[in-house]
């Protein structure tokens, strides 16, 4: 039988104060509905049909899946309300599963033995103790132990809010069922919204037996209303994250301090420092070590690279053996080879350095290639802009670059040249020559340093 996935996402999020549509706040670096929709996806067979209401335009936008079957929910009238939009397009034989935008840590197990309830022609309602259920519907027992309904907080007697089993608002029914069941539902009740909650009471009233899965993990419910809701789900995401990374082999110095934005792909035995961020696809090959405050975002880095303190790596690719950092910036375009170095403050950007080359010390590499073997000087800029356009430099293998030496591009400095430091080089240096630029340097005898005036 194939599985509907309704997912919820039509609420305003007023509580968020933001002019971002709420399913939209990244969690992890990807949009709270995100997580939702992955989850939803890891399912066979399932029909994915989202309701949405405030910001709709933004948050389709946001997800181009023409697997994805959106449904407006022009006036938020309730839960209940907001799956009777979806239930015509989905027949009969189908289960249905309903998920909500703003709760990204529901597991796929866990609502996989909601279906099989579901498939069982029973209804399977996901439940959790909480130590402070407020705001959330409570569960009723019969006095033979079964379920027998769900009470809304503001709907509920005083004894019932004292009870501590909650309900999550996950369930899943046959479809036949539940169309007779949303069908039914009326809004006379404490907000005056028409309460998919209901359907408990309906279906037991049909016979048909409500079956509670009982979650451990109370994160996995959590939903975002606020802010403060969303940093502590954005902790709890990201123990996940370290956890799985840690059990793939990566040592991770302090699992608090550990961000991954994305997806890592680890060899063995790397090791992260502390307050390391990485983000989008980061592929890191063995015995790869990270320093602390390193941020990675869209990195391929191969086996036993060093990246000391407080890099900053975008959208580059590293080679095996190299060195990198303390304090070095290697943006968009950027290919190291095998074994070079680039030290402190040195800005790379767009540029291939070959195997064995060195750039240690305050440089700036824009556009530029580089061959084997190279030694770049401290302070060497590449002055790779005009103004109106960038231009490229490029430096044979062996070459020698003295320190504080201007290139301006586009020029080329032939196979085992070297460059004298303080030059500025405006034309090609040709191969295995001495090439510099400086001027004279003079002594005036006698001269007197000026003395402050009285
Ligand atoms: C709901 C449940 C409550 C449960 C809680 C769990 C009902 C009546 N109550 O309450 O028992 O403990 O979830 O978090 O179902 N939404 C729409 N359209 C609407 C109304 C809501 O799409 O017309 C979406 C919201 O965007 C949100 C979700 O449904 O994602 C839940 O709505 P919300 O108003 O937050 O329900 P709660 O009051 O939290
Ligand atoms: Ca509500």
């Amino acid at each position: 039988m194939k599985l509907s996935i309704i997912i919820l996402a039509a609420g305003q999020g007023t509580r968020m104060r933001s002019g971002l549509p709420k399913v939209l706040h990244p969690l992890g670096g990807r949009p709270l509905l995100g997580h939702v929709l992955d989850t939803a996806r890891r399912f066979d067979n399932v029909a994915l049909h989202v309701v949405v209401g405030h910001g709709a335009d933004r948050v389709c936008d946001f997800f181009p899946d023409p697997a994805i079957h959106w449904v407006i929910q022009e006036q938020q009238l309730g839960t209940g309300h907001a799956v009777a939009q979806v239930l015509p397009a989905i027949p009969d034989d189908h289960t249905v599963l309903v998920m909500y935008g703003d709760v990204p840590l529901i597991r796929k197990e866990t609502l996989g033995a909601l279906q099989v309830i579901a498939l069982n022609n029973e209804v399977g309602l996901l439940t959790a103790k909480l130590d402070d259920p407020t705001g959330y519907g409570r569960i009723l027992y019969a006095a033979d132990g079964s379920i027998a309904g769900s009470v809304e907080e503001n709907d509920a007697t005083g004894k019932q809010r004292r009870l501590r089993e909650v309900n999550t608002g996950f369930v899943a029914a046959p479809a036949h069922h539940l169309r007779r069941w949303v069908d039914a539902l009326d809004n006379n009740n404490a907000q005056g919204e028409f309460y998919l909650t209901d359907i408990i009471a309906l279906a037991v009233a049909d016979g048909i037996i409500v079956r509670g899965v009982n979650t451990k993990d109370r994160n996995e419910v959590l939903g975002v209303n606020t802010r403060a809701q969303l940093a502590t789900l954005e902790r709890c995401y990201q123990q996940r994250q370290a956890m799985a990374c840690m059990e793939d082999g990566v040592t991770l110095i302090d699992p608090a301090r550990f961000d991954l934005r994305g997806r890592l792909v680890a060899g063995q035995d790397v090791v992260i420092d502390v307050n390391a961020v990485l983000e989008g696809e980061i592929s890191l090959g063995s015995r790869v070590s990270i320093g602390p405050n390193v941020v990675l975002r869209e990195v391929t880095v191969a086996d036993d690279v060093t990246i000391l303190a407080n890099c900053v790596i975008e959208e580059a690719d590293i080679g095996a053996g190299t060195r990198i950092g303390p304090f070095s910036r290697i943006r968009p375009g950027t290919r190291l080879a095998q074994t070079t170095h680039v030290g402190n403050f040195v800005e790379i950007k767009n540029s291939e350095v070959g195997a064995g080359s060195k750039v240690n010390h305050l440089s700036y590499i824009g556009d530029t290639s580089i061959g084997r073997n190279v030694n770049i000087g401290a302070g060497t800029i590449t002055c790779n802009y005009d103004g109106a356009n960038k231009h490229r430099t490029v430096i044979g293998d062996g070459v020698f670059i003295g320190s504080d030496t201007q290139l301006i591009a586009p020029v080329n400095v032939a196979d085992d040249a070297t460059i004298g430091a303080g030059s500025t080089i405006t034309r090609d240096a040709p191969a295995g020559e001495l090439t510099l630029s400086r001027a004279p340097q003079e002594t005036r005898k006698g001269w007197q340093r000026p003395v402050k005036k009285k």
